[in-house]
Parts: structure tokens; sequence; C-alpha cells
């Protein structure tokens, strides 16, 4: 492999508090060095100019549905991981819920075979429990050394208190975080939005922001009962849930949190009249909620900004609302996203929203060597124009479903190179 040296860009690391103009230099699918301009001789290398532009590290996300083994139809390893390298992610940690769910070290290794073509580096978390039936444990043990980061049902709750207290104790022995999909399906049973007076305008079964917060709560009982546990709230929704997330840490629990880019971008309005590419679970909700997802980015309780790219094909999502499945992508609009209302619209400082996208989601699922820049880690480097405004196209879009809030959005920040372990992955 030829060294690639990325030239005088700003790179901004946030794990390691470096924003200045450097050369960064990858060799062998490693950070080799970053230093000052002209220092780093150019020699053999390839180069990219960065004058102008932000080089970062590759962004991280913890949450994504990559649908194999199984669901080729939807997306597949290769095609998700190229919407990853075009939206700047170099990590992505792909959820269970598979045909059928990675509940085993065989499917565990399988993501991760060459033969899948990822262009970016795919971290499988295994189910929780066997077929994420919420009964019995999976081997944890077994499922880390095969390469799991986490255990989780996502797409269902962990539900039952037994279960959901011995899942967080065996976990803690194997050294896993376990992520719960917060939903008390007890009191969404039928529902398709947020509740609320528009669910009830629109004649839909609206899901209470309480059947997130009180299983939030509920978790953070029985994490207080286990001894190095680590419990993490996907998807977070509420400000309810966030609460009862901001006290527990402040009482000394490991418990984190991640919030996606529709829930601090959107609020339930967007479904408009119907549109299923507003449906996803947990739901669009209350403009107040929103207003809450954004004060926990602001003031640190919240932990990451994971997609939950969702795909769905065209004649999925073509039904009538309440028919139509959960979710939506998101890949390819995150970051510009992230960079148009925290960034702009709130003035956050460019290194807290790469925070947020590199080292504080490797640093909760302890993805070693990802989200920094530090020499030795993962050739891993997203360079972006933080200024560009640009428009976001479903029809282009990588992934192979389009089933996105966001077409047509103008959104901040684009992508210009990603370069996983070294390689060039994507270029614009
Ligand atoms: O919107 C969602 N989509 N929420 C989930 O919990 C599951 C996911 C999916 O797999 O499509
Ligand atoms: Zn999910």
């Amino acid at each position: 492999m030829r060294d690639l040296l990325i030239r005088g860009g700003r790179v901004v690391d946030p794990a390691s508090g470096l924003d200045a103009v450097r050369d960064v230099l990858l060799r062998d699918g490693k950070v080799a060095a970053a230093e000052p301009p002209g220092k780093i001789p150019a020699a053999e290398a390839e180069v990219f100019e960065a004058a102008g532009l932000v080089v970062a590290p590759g962004l991280v996300d913890i949450h994504v549905h990559l649908r194999e083994p199984g669901q080729g139809y939807k997306e597949t390893i290769a095609t998700g991981t190229a919407a990853a390298a075009a939206g700047g992610f170099t990590s992505v940690c792909a959820m269970p819920n598979t045909t059928p769910v990675n509940d085993s070290p065989e499917i565990v290794r399988w993501m991760q075979a060459p033969e899948r073509g990822a262009a970016v580096r795919v971290f499988p978390i295994a189910a929780a429990t066997r077929g994420s039936g919420g009964e019995v444990l999976t081997d944890y043990r077994a499922l880390r050394d095969a390469g799991a980061v986490a255990v989780t049902d996502d797409g269902k709750p962990i539900l039952g208190d037994a279960i959901m207290l011995e899942a967080l104790k065996a976990a803690a022995k194997a050294g896993l975080p376990v992520i719960q999909h917060a939903e008390d399906t007890r009191r969404t049973g039928g529902c398709s939005m947020n509740g609320g007076t528009l669910a009830f305008r629109l004649g839909l079964r609206g899901m209470p922001v309480e059947a997130e917060s009180g299983l939030v709560e509920r978790d953070l009982l029985l994490l207080k009962k286990v001894k190095g546990g680590h419990l993490h709230v996907a998807h977070l929704s509420t400000a309810k849930a966030l609460e009862a997330v901001r006290a527990a840490r402040k009482a000394g629990l490991r418990a984190t949190c991640e919030v996606t880019p529709h829930h601090f971008a959107l609020t339930e309005e967007r479904i408009g009249l119907y549109d299923t590419n507003a449906k996803m679970n947990p739901p669009l909700r209350a403009q107040s909620d929103q207003a809450a997802m954004v004060e926990g980015i602001l003031d640190g309780t919240v932990d990451a900004i994971a997609t939950d790219h969702a795909p769905h094909a065209a004649h999925e999502k073509e039904q009538e609302f309440d028919r139509a499945p959960n979710g939506i992508t998101g890949l390819e609009t995150a970051l510009g996203l992230a960079l148009d209302v925290l960034y702009r619209q709130h003035g956050m400082k460019l290194s807290d929203v790469l925070a947020l996208l590199t080292s504080r989601p490797a640093h909760t699922l302890e993805l070693k060597g990802r989200g920094t820049l530090a020499p030795g880690s993962a050739g891993d480097v997203v360079v972006f124009d933080p200024e560009a405004r640009w428009v976001f196209r479903a029809a282009e879009s990588r992934s192979k479903s389009k089933n996105t809030p966001f077409d047509g959005w103008e959104l901040q920040g684009s992508v210009r190179l990603t370069v996983s372990e070294g390689r060039i992955v994507y270029r614009r």
C-alpha cells in the first residue's frame, strides 16, 4: 500500500485536543505522523492537498442496520459501508436484527469476512438474547471473542426485569455494554408515531414518552445492582429519558446514550400527511423533546451522535402509514445535519461536534484505535469543507434504499475524502 500524505489541512482531533494546521501521513494502514506543514517529506507518497479543509478522524457510527445476512434487497454490507464512506464514516457498528438474528459467533465472523466487500470497518453488535426473543442469554464471551463490541436486542427491548438484570451481569463479566432499545412494548402496541395531539388529529395511535423513559428508569435501577455494568441507551428521544440518564451519571453509574440526527433536527410535524419517510422507532417527537436533545448534546449528557441507519425498500415504505416499516437511512446526511444544526445554528465548537462523531462514540463502545488521529491508530480519516452548503439528493445515495426525510435538504459541510485504514474509499 502506498503512503498517503494529507497536506496543509486544519486537523481537528478531539481525542487529543489538537486543532491546528498539520500534514498527516498514513502508512501501512495506520496514522504514522501529524506534523506542522512541510516537516514530512512527500517522497513516494500520494499527496492530497487539504488547504482550507478540515481533516478529522474518520467518523464512528455506533448504530447502523446493514441488513446482512438475509435482507440484501434493502442493503448489503457492501452498499451500506459505501454509503458510510460517502458520509465520512470509517467505523460502523452493525445491529443484530438480521435474518437470521446475529446471535452466534459464526454470524459475527461472517459479517467481518473480506468476502462481504466492506468499504469501511464493520464492528458487529450481537444479540443479547437468543433470536432476540428476550428469554435466554446468548454466550457473551464467545461473541466478544468473535469480534462483537456490545450486545442488544435492538428493534425490540430487553423487556423482562430478570433477563435484563442477567444481561447486565453477564455483559459486565465479558466487558461488554448492554445497548437497550428503550421501548416498553406493553405500552406501544399498534402505535406508529409519537403520542399527543398530532397523533389524535392524524387518527394514529401514539407512543407515550413514558414508554421510553419508564424503561430507561427501570434499567438504571437494575444497573445500580451490577458492579462494573455499562448500560447504553440507543436512539434516546425524550426529555424524560435524558433526565434519567443525566441523574444516573451524576450518581456515578456507567450510563451512556446516543441521539440520532433526526431526533435533534426534526419534530413529529415532519410526518405531514402520513409521509412514511418520517416514520421510525423511536418516533419523531414534540418540539420540547427535540429541544431537550439539543440541550443534552450541548451540556455533554449525550455521548454520541448515531444514525440508526435503517434502510427499507420502496415497496415497503409505499404503504399506509401504520403498516409501513420503521426506519430511515442516515449515513450520508449525519455530518451535514450535525454541522448545520449544532455548529451553524447553535454555535457549537467544531471540535465538540466532531467529538460526538469520533472520540466519544469510540470510547463508548471501546473501539480501540478508532476515532482519533493519534500516531499508531487506524488510518481512518475524513476530509471535509466545513463551510460548504450542499443539497442532499436521495436518488444519488450509495445506499440501496432511499427512505430518507432529508431528500432535497440543504446541509452544511461536504465530504471531500474518506480514508479507511490507509485506503481511499470515497473522493469527491
Ligand atoms: O426505526 C427503526 N428501524 N427502529 C428500530 O428499532 C429498528 C430499525 C430497523 O431495523 O429498521
Ligand atoms: Zn436500531
